[in-house]
């Protein structure tokens, strides 16, 4: 029942052991983006999904999800919004502070990018704590979106899942170490 296409995605991704720090086993999804196959197939596992369900945004989150919201936004006709880091987009924004492990951080978006009523998706490589989708979802429904998922190319497990944000994560990868 598992998309066959998960297997050589999950292979193309480099695992790098303390990166970048002590105990953290990095995804890299750059290798990922390097093999056209892998690349191309994870691109449209996700228009596969999102093609059909009128979708008129697709927010990616800086810097990764910028390395996959765009590919799918052309291929299913949506705009591609970028939530990015602070001090970042030069227009009028509002900010959506979040939890790190040690301190916060802060997403940003342009108001007037989305307009009430349009049915958005975010897009990013990887969810751990959820910390980063749960903000990229708020900051969406403050300018009157309607957050119909969330998708990543990586879930960590062993993270309690927060499900609300995680309704679509399209692999069976596991945490490969
Ligand atoms: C990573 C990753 C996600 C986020 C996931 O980004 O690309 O955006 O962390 O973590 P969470 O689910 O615990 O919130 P990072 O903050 O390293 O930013 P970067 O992509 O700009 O390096």
């Amino acid at each position: 029942k598992s998309d066959p296409r998960l297997q050589g995605i999950s292979e193309a991704i480099r695992v790098v052991p303390h990166f970048p720090k002590q105990g953290i086993m990095f995804q890299d999804i750059t290798t990922l983006l390097l093999d056209h196959k892998a690349f191309k197939d994870t691109v449209d596992i996700f228009v596969d999904r999102y093609r059909d369900m009128n979708i008129s945004v697709v927010a990616g989150v800086e810097a990764r999800g910028f390395m996959f919201g765009p590919a799918i936004a052309l291929a299913i006709g949506a705009k591609f919004v970028p939530l990015r880091k602070p001090r970042k987009l030069p227009g009028e924004v509002i900010s959506e502070a979040y939890e790190l492990e040690y301190g916060t951080d802060c997403l940003e978006i342009h108001v007037g990018a989305v307009q009430p009523g349009e049915r958005a998706i975010v897009i990013d490589d990887l969810v751990a704590t959820g910390g980063t989708l749960s903000a990229a979802i708020s900051l969406l429904e403050r300018v009157g979106a309607e957050v119909i998922e969330c998708a990543c190319v990586i879930g960590v497990p062993d993270v309690k899942s927060n499900l609300w944000i995680m309704r679509f994560i399209p692999n069976d990868m596991p945490f490969r170490d």
